[in-house]
């Protein structure tokens, strides 16, 4: 008989790596995707794609699958989703470890405003600079629409699905990106301030590098608090964790 799989949720570069470790180790996995990005990175091992349908649904997936424990791995910001897993894995008593990478933190010299949310981010902006790049992902960016005075270079992945501020330059990018790519940019489009989500990581960490560089000031979206559940910030500790029996190293 086949051992029980894992379950990561996924969309990240930890959810990836994991998988593939795990894939390598022997250990039965499988990912699952919400299925936004149209060309999405797969995880090594068996994937799944789209939501569930909610918590109650995840339960009887978890069930029904046999699935012996689930790994949280999504992004900071997918906020839904690890609620979602914390209800559904308590309900049917599946171990449960989120793994979410640390957050940045301003260093000497950075001007960060932290903000709650884009739609506070979309009132600070017009009032720090004039040419805002928006690194925020294309979900939320309807904040910004109503932006006349503002010339933004919005950055996402797949092309966003709502109305964008009439003044803009659309690039379609994924990471990683590099420092002398973020400076280029910042100098040909005269940028004067930067709009991110707190994401961490070393992946998208470059246009922060920039903006210290070119003394921009950074518009940052704090993290959504999340479910009260074992966690750890490395795909190293979230690989002891299962090999140890869904215990140790949290
Ligand atoms: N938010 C970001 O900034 C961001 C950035 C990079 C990558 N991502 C990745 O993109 C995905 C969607 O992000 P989001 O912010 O839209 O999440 P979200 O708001 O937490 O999720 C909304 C709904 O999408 C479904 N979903 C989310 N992640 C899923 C997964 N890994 N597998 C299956 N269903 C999933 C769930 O649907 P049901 O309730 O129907 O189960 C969830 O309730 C996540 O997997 C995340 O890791 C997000």
């Amino acid at each position: 008989m086949s051992s029980p799989r894992v379950l990561i949720l996924g969309g990240t570069g930890e959810a990836r790596e994991l998988a593939g470790e795990l894939d390598r180790a022997g250990v039965p996995v499988v990912s699952s995707l919400a299925g936004r990005v149209s060309r999405p990175r797969l995880p090594a091992g068996e994937v799944r794609v789209g939501g569930f349908g909610g918590p109650e649904a995840l339960a009887r997936w978890l069930d029904e699958q046999g699935i012996a424990a689930v790994v949280d791995a999504t992004h900071p910001f997918a906020e839904r989703m690890s609620v979602s897993a914390a209800a559904a894995c308590a309900a049917v008593a599946v171990p449960l470890l989120r793994v979410e990478r640390p957050g940045w933190s301003p260093v000497e010299g950075d001007h960060w405003h932290w903000v709650d949310d884009l739609g506070q981010a979309a009132v600070a902006v017009p009032e720090i600079g004039s040419r805002a790049f928006v690194t925020s992902g294309r979900q939320g960016l309807g904040a910004f629409a109503h932006d006349k005075r503002t010339w933004f270079l919005i950055r996402c992945v797949d092309p966003p699905e709502v109305a964008l501020p009439p003044r803009h330059l659309l690039v379609l990018d994924r990471g990683p990106y590099t420092l002398e790519r973020e400076l280029a940019l910042f100098d040909a489009h005269g940028l004067d301030v930067l709009v991110t989500k707190d994401s961490g990581g070393s992946q998208t960490e470059a246009k922060l590098a920039a903006a210290q560089a070119r003394s921009v000031p950074v518009v940052i979206v704090r993290r959504p608090a999340r479910p009260d559940v074992a966690t750890v910030t490395t795909v190293a500790a979230a690989l002891d964790w299962v090999q140890s029996g869904y215990r140790r190293g949290v």
